[in-house]
C-alpha cells in the first residue's frame, strides 16, 4: 500500500517525467482536435493479389460490440466452412472492419479460429466524431483450417467503458472466399502465371499447409500466452503426425505496457540511479524465442510496430503506422529438427521473450505439411559443428539524468536436416542472422531523449536433392530502423507540459522464393508538438509522410500520402513501376 501511495505521489507531483517517454495518450476532445466528420483510417499496404477477382461468397463470421470488456472472457462464435461455395479455394481473404466514437484508448485485438491466430491488429483512436476502418488480410494459407467444421472462432479486444472512455468498437469479419484459378496481378492489365501469398513477412509457403496447429493459450483471456518477465516462459505440448514432410511455425507477438515502447527503454542502473518512477527499464534489447523441447530453434528481434496512441497520436490520424493494422507475424523453419518430432510423441514447444518486462502477447501456428502416400516420414537433423552464436555488448555512460546507452547484437544460427518422404529425399537448411543496433541519448537534464535502433534480418531456407542439387531458395532481408526525438517543454499550465516528438521508421524488405522476387519500402516519417494533461492530447500539430513501394510478380504499386492536424492532404498512387529504394 505504501508503495502503491508514493508511487501515485510521483505520478501527481511528475506527471512530465521525461524518462517515461515515448508513452501512450488519448486525444481529449474538449480539445475540439478534429472539427470534421466521421472519418475513414488507413494502413498502407499494396493491393490483395485476389482483388481483381469476385468472390464465390463472402460470409460475415463475426459480429460484436466491444464496450467494457476488460477482465472478461474472448467473444467466440461458432465457425463451419460455407455451404454454398465448398472448399477447396483459389484464395481466402479476411475483411475486419471496425467504427468507434467518443475518446478511446488504441486496444490491442486478436482473432483466432480453432485457436490458430488469423490476424493480430490494433484499434485506432477515436474521435467525437466518429471513426471507422478495413482491414484487408490475404489468409489463404491457414485454407485447411478454413475448410474445417464447428471451430470457435474468438477475438479478444480488452477495452474500458466509462465516464471518461466513452468509445465502444463495434467490430465485424468477413471471409471471403474464392475459387477462380484465374491468376490476376496487382496491376489489372498485366498478369502473371501464378498467384503467390506474401503478406506474411518471413519464409513464404507456396501451397498452404495441410493441417494448422496452434501453439496458443485456451484459457479465458483470450489465446495469446501473456509475459510479464523474461522467466515467463509458456509451452505446450503438440503431437506431430508421423507423415509430416515440411513444418514451419509462424510467430505472432505484440508489446505493451512497460514495454510497449522497448526499443527506447533505458538500462535499470539509470532508472534506479536517478530515483525514477518509471517502470520502463530492462534496457533497449528484446529477443522473443522460440524452443522445441528446450532447444532454440529460433528467435526474432520483433518490428517495432507503434500504436495508435503511441509517441503523438497526433501523428496516426487519418493514416497509422507501419503495421498497426495487420501486425507482421514471423515464420521459422522447423523441418530440419522433424527428427525428434517424428516419434508420434507429445513434445513441447515453447515462446519466450529476452529481457522482457510486462507485458507481451505471443502465440505461435504450426503449419504442417503431410505427405499423403505414407503415414511414416524418416527424418534426421545434421549434428551441427556450432550452437546458435549470440553477442551482445552495452555500452551504458550517464551522469545524472543525461547520458548515452548503446547496443550492439548479432545472432547467426544455422539448422540443418534431411527428410525422406515418398516424393525423395530433401535437406532443408535454414539460416538467420541478425544485426542489432541501438542508441539512446538523454540530454538537457534528461528532457531530451533520442533513440535510434536499425534492425538488419537475413532468413534462408534452402531445399536441396539428394544430389545436392537445390531445388528451392527461400530468403528474406529486411532492413527495419526507427528513431524517435521526445523533448519535454513546460505547458501553458502548471499541470500539463508540452512535448516536441519526431520520429521516423521505415521496413524495407527484399525476398526471393525460387524464381519470384519482391521488394517493399514503406517508411513514414513524423514530426510535431502536443500540449498534454496526465495522458490526454489537449492540443497540438503533426505532420506524417509515407511513402510505400512495392515491386514484384504482380507488377508493381506505389502509394505515398501526406497528413497534417487529421487531414489526408496528399495521396498518389501509381501501377507504374518506380525505384523501389
Ligand atoms: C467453443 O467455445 C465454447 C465456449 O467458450 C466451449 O464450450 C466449446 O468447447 C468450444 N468448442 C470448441 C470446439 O473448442
Ligand atoms: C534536473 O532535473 C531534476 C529532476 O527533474 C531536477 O531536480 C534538477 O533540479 C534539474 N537540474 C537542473 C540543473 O535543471
Ligand atoms: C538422405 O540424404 C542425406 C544427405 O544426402 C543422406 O545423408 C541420408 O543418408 C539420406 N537418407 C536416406 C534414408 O537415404
Ligand atoms: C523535429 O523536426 C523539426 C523539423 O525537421 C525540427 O525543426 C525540430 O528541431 C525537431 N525537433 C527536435 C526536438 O529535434
Ligand atoms: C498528387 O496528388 C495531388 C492531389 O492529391 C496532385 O495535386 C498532384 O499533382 C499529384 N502528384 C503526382 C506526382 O501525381
Amino acid at each position: 500500500m505504501y508503495g502503491v501511495l508514493l508511487l501515485l505521489l510521483l505520478f501527481f507531483t511528475n506527471p512530465a517525467s521525461p524518462s517515461s517517454f515515448p508513452d501512450r495518450f488519448t486525444k481529449s476532445l474538449s480539445a475540439n482536435l478534429l472539427k470534421h466528420k466521421s472519418q475513414e483510417y488507413l494502413e498502407l499496404g499494396h493491393p490483395l493479389p485476389f482483388d481483381q477477382l469476385t468472390p464465390s461468397c463472402s460470409h460475415r463470421v463475426l459480429r460484436h460490440s466491444f464496450a467494457n470488456t476488460m477482465n472478461s472472457p474472448p467473444f467466440s462464435t461458432g465457425y463451419s466452412p460455407p455451404s454454398d461455395c465448398p472448399s477447396p479455394w483459389s484464395h481466402i481473404g479476411l475483411e475486419f472492419s471496425a467504427k468507434c466514437k467518443g475518446e478511446q484508448y488504441d486496444r490491442i485485438v486478436g482473432l483466432w479460429l480453432g485457436g490458430a491466430e488469423l490476424l493480430r491488429t490494433s484499434t485506432a483512436e477515436p474521435t467525437e466524431k466518429g471513426i471507422f476502418w478495413k482491414v484487408r488480410k490475404d489468409i489463404t494459407r491457414y485454407s485447411s483450417l478454413l475448410a474445417r467444421c464447428r471451430l470457435n472462432l474468438t477475438m479478444m479486444l480488452e477495452n474500458v467503458v466509462d465516464h471518461v472512455y466513452t468509445g465502444v468498437y463495434h467490430v465485424e469479419v468477413h471471409f471471403l472466399y474464392y475459387n477462380q484459378n484465374v491468376a490476376v496481378a496487382l496491376n489489372p492489365v498485366m498478369r502473371v502465371a501464378s498467384i503467390i501469398p506474401y503478406q506474411n513477412l518471413g519464409t513464404v509457403a507456396y501451397e498452404p499447409a495441410d493441417l494448422i496447429l496452434p501453439i496458443s493459450d485456451n484459457g479465458d483471456k483470450g489465446c495469446w500466452f501473456r509475459i510479464e518477465r523474461e522467466s515467463d516462459f509458456h509451452s505446450k505440448e503438440i503431437r506431430i503426425p508421423r507423415n509430416t514432410r515440411r513444418l514451419v511455425l509462424e510467430l505472432y507477438v505484440s508489446f505493451h505496457g512497460n514495454d510497449e515502447f522497448w526499443y527506447s527503454n533505458p538500462p535499470n542502473l539509470y532508472i534506479t540511479t536517478n530515483n525514477l518512477a518509471t517502470g520502463r527499464g530492462n534496457g533497449a534489447y528484446r529477443e522473443v524465442f522460440v524452443t522445441v523441447d528446450g532447444e532454440m530453434v529460433g528467435s526474432e528481434v520483433p518490428f517495432p510496430v507503434v500504436f495508435t496512441g503511441g509517441i503523438n497520436p497526433l501523428f496516426w490520424e487519418p493514416v497509422v503506422a507501419i503495421g498497426a493494422f495487420d501486425l507482421p507475424s514471423y515464420d521459422l523453419e522447423l523441418t530440419p529438427f522433424l527428427e525428434k518430432l517424428l516419434d508420434g510423441k507429445a513434445h513441447s514447444f515453447g515462446i519466450g521473450v529476452a529481457d522482457g518486462i510486462s507485458y507481451w502477447l505471443v502465440d505461435a501456428n504450426l503449419h504442417i505439411w503431410l505427405d499423403h502416400r505414407s503415414k511414416k516420414v524418416k527424418a534426421k537433423s545434421s549434428v551441427l559443428p556450432l550452437p546458435p552464436a549470440i553477442e551482445v555488448n552495452r555500452g551504458t555512460q550517464f551522469k545524472q539524468l543525461d547520458g548515452v546507452f548503446k547496443i550492439r547484437a548479432e545472432r547467426s544460427s544455422e539448422f540443418v536436416g534431411w527428410v525422406k518422404s515418398s516424393s525423395g529425399n530433401y535437406t532443408t537448411t535454414f539460416s538467420q542472422r541478425y544485426n542489432f543496433k541501438s542508441s539512446i541519448r538523454f540530454a538537457k537534464n534528461g528532457t531530451y531523449k533520442l533513440v535510434k535502433q536499425k534492425v538488419k534480418a537475413k532468413r534462408e531456407v534452402k531445399v536441396e536433392n539428394e544430389k545436392g542439387a537445390v531445388v528451392l531458395r527461400t530468403r528474406v532481408r529486411r532492413r527495419y530502423p526507427i528513431n524517435v526525438i521526445t523533448a519535454t517543454l513546460p505547458g501553458s499550465h502548471k499541470d500539463t507540459y508540452v512535448l516536441v516528438t519526431n520520429m521516423s521508421h521505415s521496413m524495407k524488405e527484399k525476398s526471393l522464393h525460387g524464381d519470384y522476387s519482391s521488394q517493399v519500402y514503406n517508411s513514414q516519417d513524423s514530426r510535431g508538438w502536443m500540449e498534454v494533461k496526465d495522458h490526454s492530447v489537449l492540443s497540438g500539430t503533426a505532420n506524417t509522410e509515407q511513402s510505400f513501394r512495392y515491386s514484384g510478380e504482380f507488377g508493381c504499386y506505389s502509394r505515398t500520402v501526406g497528413t497534417s492536424d487529421g487531414n489526408l492532404i496528399r495521396d498518389n498512387s501509381t501501377f507504374r513501376c518506380l525505384s523501389v529504394s
